[in-house]
């Protein structure tokens, strides 16, 4: 690359022309400039001054294998060139997704055996409302509409995802949202216990969910979700006995 494409200050004046950033203060953010990460491999990457940054967070938590492994590079290399993409509408299927469907089905715990393929988070969670929704209709329980899930929670940036996401200022920015969804109370110990101890604070927590149910009636609940430990809420596993 020649000098006036590679420079921090030229990819910071594009970016800031043209590039909208998730979650972020977009007037602050193009005065500070935003850092301009170059290159990655194993747990390291490197931005566009040299400087080498441990990825504490790989990437958004979706770097479980680390960058740059080779054997990922030649499997999509070879797919790109055999067959880079087609649907699974219309009565059709192909061999990739079928192998990586039985390889899944092998790994997972027995009751998953079949799995249908999302681009997101966000997406996989309105999915999953969607699923949730039809298996209460076909039930005969079309009554069965409230989500139950929790504040401080992170489920998404789509109005769904978003909803049942706890996080305030998310809902303070959407007017309308999905309804009949109710949250209860995190299982965040260190934040929230004050003086109770742990295992105390996490069974007192774990009852909110049954005193929702209750309040709401067992019969008008569909379903609880709750990331097993919550990323974005700051890294928070919950007491042994929630
Ligand atoms: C627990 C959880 N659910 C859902 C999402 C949304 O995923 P995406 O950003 O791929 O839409 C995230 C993203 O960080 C997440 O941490």
């Amino acid at each position: 690359m020649n000098d006036r494409f590679d420079s921090t200050a030229h990819y910071r004046a594009l970016d800031a022309a043209h590039h909208l950033h998730p979650f972020s203060d977009m007037g602050a953010l193009n005065c500070a400039g935003s850092r301009v990460i170059v290159k990655a491999e194993g747990v390291y990457l490197w931005d566009s001054e040299g400087k080498r940054i441990i990825d504490g967070m790989a990437g958004l938590w979706c770097v479980n294998v680390g960058y740059g492994r080779r054997e990922l590079a030649d499997a999509a290399l070879k797919q790109m060139r055999e067959l880079p993409y087609y649907n699974t509408f219309f009565k059709t299927t192909h061999p990739a997704v079928i192998e990586l469907s039985a390889l899944l089905a092998e790994l997972a715990p027995a009751r998953f055996n079949r799995f249908l393929y999302c681009n997101s988070g966000s997406e996989a969670n309105d999915t999953a409302l969607h699923a949730v929704h039809r298996y209460w209709s076909i039930k005969g329980k079309p009554d069965k509409r409230y989500l139950i899930a929790r504040r401080n929670a992170y489920h998404g940036s789509t109005i769904a995802g978003a909803t049942l996401g706890g996080m305030s200022y998310m809902h303070e920015q959407m007017p309308s949202k999905m309804e009949h969804v109710a949250h209860i109370d995190q299982p965040y110990w260190f934040g929230e216990g004050g003086p109770t101890d742990a295992d105390a604070f996490g069974l007192s927590r774990a009852r909110q969910l049954e005193e929702k149910i209750l309040e709401l009636e067992a019969e008008n609940v569909a379903a609880f979700i709750g990331e097993p430990f919550q990323g974005s809420g700051g890294v928070i596993f919950p007491p042994s006995t929630y």
